[in-house]
């Protein structure tokens, strides 16, 4: 077995700076130290995408400072608050394509995990927050799908490339999401895929590809299906990914870790006989 830790959604801010009095630094530092504590068996952290809320250098050095005993491998996801070039002046050489989107490949064993770069335009607007995947990074894809057909694959992407009902955030979607879950599914090693943004637990299918939506580390999306808007915070119990990758399947589980039942203070009650 294989597993993966993910983390999305952080929205690091500057020491002293809260998202809806939350602090997105303890908020990383606990889930994070949660989910080594009780899987000191993952082989891969995986952070998805919104790593920093303005895509500065100074809250990617507390992204970094956050990290800096964590003893797995990470790989580093650009979302649409994310600015490429801060993280890499900050995370150091960081894999990129030719283009220089933050794009890779991770083997582990017969699962492939492939890494997108979803962010579109310019580093970080504060009216635009869509994903896209350009010809670059669709091409980079498929090169990498067309080598991987001895490999189970799972796709990992910031942008829901789906619409999931509500509106302010279908209206935020990666703007190719046909396009690229077509892309996908002419793949059959491809089992599964991946995101964030949305800052909700979710999952189904799309075109017949199932995919699975992490919370935040940090603020969460109330469900308000229809009209609403994409900016809404409430203060659920955040969460981090465990993706496990068995023989004959690939299980992803969401840990609310606030109320976690591995914590003392949610010891279950013992029924009496
Ligand atoms: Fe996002």
């Amino acid at each position: 077995m294989k597993k993966i830790l993910t983390f999305t959604d952080l929205h690091m801010r500057d020491e002293g700076q809260t998202i809806i009095g939350l602090d997105p630094y303890r908020q990383f530092q606990d889930g994070l130290a949660h989910a080594l504590e009780n899987h000191s068996d993952a082989d891969h952290v995986i952070l998805m995408g919104d790593l920093a809320n303005s895509g500065k250098t100074s809250e990617y050095e507390r992204v970094r400072k956050a990290l800096a005993d964590c003893p797995l491998p990470v790989t580093f996801m650009a979302g649409n608050h994310d600015n490429r070039e801060n993280m890499r002046v900050v995370f150091g050489d960081l894999p990129t394509t030719d283009q220089g989107h933050l794009q890779r490949v991770v083997d582990l064993g017969s699962n492939r995990i492939i890494t997108l770069d979803s962010l579109d335009g310019p580093p970080f607007r504060n009216d635009f927050h869509n994903g896209v995947l350009c010809e670059h990074r669709l091409a980079w894809l498929e090169n990498v799908l067309q080598n991987s057909t001895d490999k189970r694959v799972c796709v990992f992407i910031h942008h829901g490339a789906f619409k999931i009902g509500l509106d302010g955030l279908d209206a935020i979607r990666l703007c190719n999401d046909t396009e690229f879950i077509r892309l996908l599914r002419r793949y059959p090693c491809v089992e599964h895929l991946c995101c964030g943004h949305i800052h909700r637990s979710i999952s189904g299918s799309a075109q017949g590809l199932g995919f699975t939506v992490f919370k935040s580390t940090c603020h969460q999306m109330p469900l308000i299906l229809g009209a609403g808007y994409d900016s809404m915070s409430v203060a659920e119990p955040a969460a981090y990914g465990v993706v496990l990758f068995l023989d004959d399947a690939i299980i992803v589980h969401s840990e609310d870790w606030p109320v976690s039942i591995h914590d003392a203070q949610h010891q279950p009650d013992v029924l009496p006989e």
